[in-house]
């Protein structure tokens, strides 16, 4: 069939069931951005004859003989007002839905502008909080010092992990556990490899058999080596467990759907509570820097200074808050992914979405058995982590499927993965015990705190740490404690997120000065103001050793005066 893209004509045959994002892509305009792939995100809007769509709901056929218009069409910020201002007032940070919302806009009235929050609900961004998209909109706002990368977000120019041609390329897919705890028997590929247009099927039988973590870490020491590349036991429902390797990504979803795998299934575990209970299933052998493998514990902290017990003797007032945190994933517009080939003196290259390029470099070097000066990590522009690219979730298998090929090979994760198999928040169960005297002086921070960290342990012990320290460290107080498990669970393991585990228990203790203040007949502002860390304190968490660090100029004050005047405002 033949379309015309932003004034050129292409002469393109199609795949049945190829949409429009994929044919724009493969014709190489990079500027269209796939987000979802299920018309919720908008990153893949464009105008089809001057109307704008979500590019992967439309099927590649209805474009023939018809005018398609991509951000690379638009005339640049210089000439098209809407680019401008995107530009100016710095709407975007990514910017990876930022093709996307141009086009949008581009689309709109001025009666559609005036209600922005209706006529852009088809575009996402999980960046900027929108505030600057509507002064993107209502142009005429200018920022200081605009992003470097600037003119390249608004015209599409800029390069994403997988906006790159690569020939010969193979495209992975991965099978994963239907099961929440369950061991393989037997994989059978036969009917697999028999798809046309597979390659390579690749399953336990494959992988190294290294364990390490798909955590990212400086000193690899901070988490326990829990996690093998595939694994003959699936720990969580979504858990990879075979990889096929084929010509298109219809042959590798056709090859995945073909292997037939016999499963022992076995007693799963969902509360981290209950995982730490006697005859609770066991997740792991006794593996390095896995605490107590036994009981499901993969991390404890327990801190003390002063005596919490007196703290709460001398109190005129005790509360006890509680709360279950639920998991939270970082959705991130542009999904996993990555490409792996060799290049021409046979070193590998990974071109990754990553925010740790040099650290994934090291534990592929580990893992497979590579030098590291035999190995390239390259991280393009990222669309968004928010820490749930400090892992390694993509790179090793894919890296594994190009040595095995030769091949350059391509993975990039639906949404639908993004959300069962990454990395989240980890959910937390958060006790605070507090006490005061009569004026609201603290005498006493009790923390208790469990959390889930999932089938793994990346990240579960340095979250716990951070959520048990830092939280008691806000608060001048004689007498603090903490008590802190990280616990195995048959669910999605948790990992990096903002805030690194004090957003959970910041939420609690929070939740417990109101409550003190509203049992004691105080202001919660004036409680807080009594109690606050001021410059010169010495940082005193849960454990000893914190305390020759000092707080410096760190605005809380202001933040509390500007809390204050916005809530009595009634535009808090
Ligand atoms: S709406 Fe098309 S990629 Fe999200
Ligand atoms: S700037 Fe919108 S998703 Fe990142």
């Amino acid at each position: 069939m033949r379309l015309h893209v932003n004034g050129q004509a292409h002469d393109a045959p199609t795949a049945p069931g190829t949409c429009l994002l994929t044919l724009l892509r493969q014709l190489g305009w990079f500027g269209v951005k796939k987000g979802c792939g299920t018309g919720d995100c908008g990153a893949c809007t464009v105008l089809l004859d001057g109307v704008a769509v979500h590019s992967c709901l439309v099927p590649a056929f209805r474009a023939a003989d018809r005018h398609v218009t991509t951000v690379e069409g638009l005339p640049g910020p210089v000439a098209d007002p809407v680019q401008r201002g995107f530009a100016q007032a710095q709407g975007f940070q990514c910017g990876f839905c930022t093709p996307g919302m141009v086009m949008t806009v581009h689309a709109l009235d001025q009666a559609q502008r005036a209600d922005l929050p209706q006529a852009m609900k088809g575009n996402l961004c999980r960046c900027t909080g929108y505030r600057a998209i509507a002064d993107a909109v209502a142009a005429g706002i200018e920022v200081d010092n605009p992003a470097p990368a600037t003119a390249d977000v608004v015209t599409g120019a800029a390069r994403y992990t997988l906006d790159i041609g690569v020939p010969g390329l193979l495209h992975l897919r991965l099978l994963r556990s239907p099961h929440a705890h369950a061991r393989i028997r037997a994989i059978h590929r036969a009917a697999a490899l028999a798809v046309p247009g597979v390659v390579a099927v690749l399953t336990h039988e494959d992988a190294p058999g290294r364990r390490d973590s798909t955590a990212r870490h400086e000193d690899h020491r901070a988490d326990p080596d829990d996690t093998l590349l595939l694994d003959g036991t699936a720990r969580f429902i979504g858990q990879r467990v075979a990889a096929v390797v084929a010509e298109t990504v219809a042959a590798a979803e056709a090859g995945c759907a073909a292997l037939h795998i016999e499963w022992e299934v076995l007693p799963a575990v969902f509360d981290a509570d209950a995982a730490m209970q006697p005859g609770a299933p066991q997740l792991h052998a006794q593996h390095g820097r896995i605490l107590d493998a036994a009981h499901n514990v993969v991390h404890r902290v327990v801190g003390r200074s002063g005596c919490v017990e007196a703290g709460f003797a001398a109190a005129d007032a005790v509360v006890e808050v509680s709360y279950d945190l639920q998991r939270v994933q970082h959705a991130a517009l542009e999904a996993h992914g990555c490409v792996t080939w060799l290049d021409a003196d046979g070193r590998l290259v990974v071109r990754s979405s990553t925010q740790v390029p040099f650290l994934v470099r090291r534990a592929l070097a580990d893992l497979l058995d590579l030098d590291p000066s035999r190995i390239r990590v390259v991280a393009a522009r990222v669309g968004g982590g928010f820490g749930g690219k400090q892992e390694m979730l993509v790179e090793d298998i894919c890296a594994l499927a190009t040595l095995r090929t030769g091949r350059p090979v391509q993975v990039e994760l639906t949404r639908e993965e993004v959300f069962t198999a990454t990395t989240t928040r980890h959910p937390m169960r958060v006790a605070v015990r507090a006490g005061a005297r009569a004026d609201g002086t603290l005498t006493a921070l009790h923390l208790h705190v469990v959390s889930n960290t999932g089938a793994y342990g990346n990240h579960g012990p340095a979250v716990l740490e951070h959520a048990c320290n830092e939280v008691l460290a806000m608060y001048r107080c004689p007498n603090k404690a903490a008590d802190g498990v990280a616990a195995y669970t048959n669910t999605l393991p948790a990992g990096a997120f903002r805030g690194y585990g004090l957003s959970q228990t910041l939420f609690a203790m929070e939740q417990a000065i109101d409550a003190l203040a509203r049992r004691l007949g105080l202001c919660p502002f004036e409680v807080r103001r009594r109690n606050m860390v001021r410059p010169g304190d010495a940082l005193v968490g849960a454990r000893p050793g914190l305390d020759d660090v000092e707080f410096g100029s760190y605005g809380l004050d202001q933040c509390l005066d500007l809390v204050q005047a916005a809530l009595a405002s009634g535009r808090g």
